[in-house]
């Protein structure tokens, strides 16, 4: 791996739906793949780097952001299994692995941003999977139903 890596890592990319700007960022996924979906529009998952984030392939400390939108679905069909991904039935180890490694790869004062939809399993459940205490994030979502969690890493 190149020794000038961007400062953002986004650990799961998908078809990195959520971007205003796409500068300064490495893109990670475990399954590229194309889909068209049921409304006739193509589906696109085309990470820099094929990887899995639960053994993520960068040295401690390489980004000052790491953004982490992991599978939130344990069952699923259709286009929303295509385009999120499934969680395995052992969700829990799964994404504290990948938290951890979110973690060792963030820097000192850096940040990670967190984004779940609880429309399966609550974030008071997946908070058992935390590597850290967030800082902020939106507590309550209503109809969204999404939470964005911040963490900020010590400095030691
Ligand atoms: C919720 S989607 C990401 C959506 C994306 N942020 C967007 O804006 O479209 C979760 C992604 O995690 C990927 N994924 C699932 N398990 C993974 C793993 N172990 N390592 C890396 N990527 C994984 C899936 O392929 C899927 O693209």
């Amino acid at each position: 791996m190149s020794a000038t890596l961007p400062p953002v890592l986004d650990a799961c990319c998908g078809g990195e739906s959520f971007y205003f700007a796409r500068g300064h960022v490495l893109t990670v996924d475990a399954h590229p793949r194309s889909a068209t979906l049921c409304d006739g529009r193509v589906f696109r998952c085309e990470p820099d780097v094929v990887a899995d984030f639960r053994d993520l392939p960068f040295p401690d400390g390489a980004f000052a952001h790491v953004v982490f939108d992991p599978p939130h679905l344990l069952r699923g069909r259709g286009w929303q299994a295509e385009k999120y991904g499934l969680l395995p039935s052992d969700w829990e180890p799964y994404l504290a692995r990948g938290f951890a490694e979110c973690w060792r790869v963030l820097a000192p004062l850096g940040t990670l941003v967190f984004k779940w939809s609880d429309v399966q399993l609550p974030l008071s459940e997946v908070r058992r999977a935390f590597p850290a205490e967030p800082l902020y994030g939106n507590r309550r979502p209503r109809s969204s139903k999404t939470h964005w969690v911040v963490f900020v890493k010590e400095e030691s």
